[in-house]
């Protein structure tokens, strides 16, 4: 019923993706996405080497499913620094995983080597263009997130249904939707404008298995329509949840601060304050805008069934 060329690529189920997320896609939300039939995908910006290590063992532990890691070009982790993207790629390699996701920066980068490798790979990107890019370096398929998504943002600020149906223009290889689906209803919209799959963030944070904080979760659950806002749009754009900070931020730019200003107080590790502690003063909790459509904390395999019979609905609810 919902196989595409990305279901086959994989070997998976559903054409659904879990995002890799800074601090919170670990093993356990990982391995039960996959187990529900859908692509997890751990996130290695805000791992050391020996926790790598330790997750994926997790992750095996729990499922045999095909799962990925994601590999941002610009590492999340407090103590990283230009190197730790290359180390991580190479540990993960070595560690036998086969399908990765690469993000915030050129696929010039790692394609060629992952390639030789053996690996799949899929690089996500905020345009058509960079679409096109990262076709012509030679990865399997994109994820095209639109602005609407949590964590870092495009600075282009092209939105998901203005994006998706573009970059499916721009290239032959397949394209996963991603920024602003919460819903079948939103995968749905997906399909229909020519992805192949689905890519979610935001959802699969309010859900037992994910190892966000409490009040994290509750956060997205309480989240009004238009509860988040993009900060540090000069520096380096993330969509967050807002808050007393992200608000200071926002209105720092807006004054004319420089962007020196502005990363002096963003600082490093507040994702991590906000993500892993729930601290809504000093911390950032990055969201997407669909927060808005979030009502509840369940299980992954009930975001996963709601997804599929969702789909299946708006469907048949078109004239
Ligand atoms: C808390 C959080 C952390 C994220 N960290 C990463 C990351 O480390 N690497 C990455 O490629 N994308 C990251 N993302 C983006 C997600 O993988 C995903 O593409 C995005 O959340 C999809 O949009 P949605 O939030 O509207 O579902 C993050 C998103 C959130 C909400």
């Amino acid at each position: 019923m919902l196989e595409t060329r990305v279901t086959k690529l994989l070997g998976i189920r559903y054409p659904i993706f879990q995002g890799g997320m800074a601090w919170i896609s670990r093993a356990e939300l990982v391995a039960a996405v996959s187990e529900a039939g859908g692509l997890g995908v751990l996130a290695t910006g805000t791992l050391r080497p020996t926790e790598l290590k330790d997750e994926l063992r997790k992750v095996r532990a729990a499922t045999d499913k095909p799962f990925a890691v994601n590999v941002s070009l610009v590492p999340a982790h407090p103590d990283a620094d230009a190197k730790t993207a290359a180390i991580m790629t190479e540990l993960a390699l070595e560690e036998g995983v086969r399908i990765f996701t690469i993000s915030a920066g050129s696929p010039g980068v790692m394609t060629e080597k992952l390639k030789k490798r053996g690996a799949i790979v899929i690089h996500v990107v905020p345009s058509a263009r960079l679409a096109k890019k990262a076709e012509a370096a030679g990865v399997d398929a994109v994820v095209a997130e639109g602005y609407e998504a949590g964590g870092h943002v495009g600075h282009d600020e092209h939105t998901s249904v203005v994006l998706w149906p573009s970059a499916v223009r721009a290239v032959k290889i397949p394209v996963i939707a991603a920024g602003g689906i919460a819903d079948g209803a939103g995968m749905a919209a997906a399909l229909a404008f020519g992805a192949e799959g689905v890519q979610l963030g935001t959802r699969f944070i309010a859900t037992a298995e994910c190892n966000a904080h409490a009040v994290f979760k509750q956060r997205i659950v309480d989240a009004p329509e238009t509860p988040t806002t993009v900060y540090c749009k000069s520096t380096h754009p993330g969509r967050a949840l807002v808050t007393p900070l992200v608000d200071k931020l926002v209105a720092m730019e807006k004054h004319g601060a420089s962007g020196e200003e502005l990363e002096r107080l963003r600082g490093r590790g507040r994702s991590r304050a906000g993500c892993l502690d729930g601290d809504l003063d000093e911390g950032i909790l990055p969201c997407g805008a669909a927060a808005g459509l979030v009502t509840r904390v369940v299980t992954v395999a009930e975001v996963v069934r709601e997804l599929v019979e969702g789909y299946s609905a708006a469907k048949a609810r078109m004239p």
